[in-house]
């Protein structure tokens, strides 16, 4: 592990905000809660403000993206708030050919398939992201108390964009490197690792109060093939921004059967999908991490009383675990009622207050 000066903390507030708190397995005043997505299609302010803009671009514009960070976090009172961008923005700015279909997601132009395609991948510099460290900067002056959480996605989840030129259901070209070349998909994993772990960096040293690394699709894989062909890499990612003292935390999508594996990666917060009940989810993963979680996302279609009965729920099933970070098991859908989402922070903060 590198030896760096610990992130500067912006205020005391933020660290002694909820969030922070409870991802170091603090006392906290209630249950913090901030939602995956939370920007993005279902607020209207957010889709007034993208007319016209292409997703990328407006990653890349540090105006739109402090406004788009900040509406979910005026609008619902969220404990947190996370740096608008996506996880293919690093791959972008090391000059990679992709870009970002509405509805449909990532597209990568000419896919990474052999040791030749490699060389594509070359190292992320502060200077590739500048609008980053310029937008998080305009961020933490607009958000006072409220942490801001920066985020990257895992090399392997990154790689089955890479590999697979777009999103997949069966991860078929990216398995087949996984289980037939595992050199060149070690190579590959390694490279993303330090392209991630550089891309991180940037967020924290520009004053991000912790870091989220999206595994999305890892669930995709058995334990042993993860342990085998994934675990190193996001090991690596976390170790390298470990001597910064800020909170790491990990998630993907289906992934009960990996939380162990997940989390001898090193993060200090991991986060469960709605499949596996959070002190479930807290005995897979262990001692001394907190846990994140995890409403199911299509709850909030049910109506007010549906909601607050599942919420309820995960509050139960949390009840006697140490560091309890409410989300939604995955993403907030883009056709998601606004309003359910500030009634359900309401109702969490409420019902847990101390
Ligand atoms: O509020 C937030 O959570 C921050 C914003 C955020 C985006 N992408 C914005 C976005 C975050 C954290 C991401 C991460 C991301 N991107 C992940 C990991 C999280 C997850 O959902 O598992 C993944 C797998 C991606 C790749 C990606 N980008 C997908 C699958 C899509 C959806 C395609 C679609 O149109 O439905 C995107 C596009 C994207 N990223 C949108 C947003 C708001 C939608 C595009 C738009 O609004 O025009």
């Amino acid at each position: 592990t590198p030896t760096v000066t610990p992130a500067p903390v912006r205020n005391d507030a933020v660290r002694e905000s909820a969030f922070l708190k409870a991802c170091r397995r603090e006392p906290v005043p209630h249950t913090p809660v901030w939602f995956m997505r939370q920007a993005g299609r279902s607020l209207p302010e957010y889709r007034k403000v993208r007319e016209g803009i292409a997703m990328l671009d407006s990653c890349m514009r540090p105006d739109l993206v402090t406004e788009i960070t900040l509406q979910p976090v005026r609008r619902h009172h969220v404990d947190a708030a996370i740096y608008f961008s996506d996880i293919v923005v690093p791959l972008k700015a090391i000059g990679i050919d992709l870009d970002i279909k509405p509805g449909i997601g990532p597209v990568v132009e000419q896919p990474v398939r052999t040791r030749a395609d490699l060389a594509r991948l070359r190292d992320l510099t502060p200077e590739d992201v500048s609008y980053v460290t310029e937008a998080i900067g305009m961020l933490t002056r607009e958000l006072g108390s409220t942490p801001l959480i920066g985020f990257a996605g895992a090399p392997f989840t990154l790689a089955s964009y890479l590999i697979e030129g777009g999103p997949s259901r069966t991860y078929e070209n990216a398995k087949a490197m996984m289980y037939g070349d595992p050199e060149l998909w070690a190579d590959l994993l390694d490279r993303l690792a330090d392209i991630t772990a550089a891309f991180l960096k940037v967020q924290i040293e520009a004053g991000a109060s912790a870091v989220q690394l999206f595994d999305s699709w890892a669930g995709a894989l058995a334990p042993a093939d993860y342990r085998r062909s994934v675990l190193a890499s996001s090991t690596k990612v976390f170790d390298a921004v470990a001597g910064y003292g800020v909170p790491r935390i990990h998630f993907g999508v289906g992934t009960g059967e990996l939380l162990k594996p997940m989390s001898e990666a090193g993060a200090d917060v991991v986060g469960a999908d709605w499949r596996v009940p959070l002190d479930e989810a807290a005995r897979r993963v262990g001692p001394g991490k907190a846990i994140q979680g995890n409403l199911d996302p299509t709850v909030l279609f049910a109506g007010r009383e549906a909601v607050e009965t599942k919420a309820q729920e995960v509050l139960d099933s949390a009840a006697g675990l140490e560091g309890h970070i409410f989300n939604l098991g995955h993403g907030v859908m883009p056709n998601t009622d606004a309003d359910a989402l500030t009634r359900l922070v309401e109702y969490v903060h409420t019902r847990t207050a101390r």
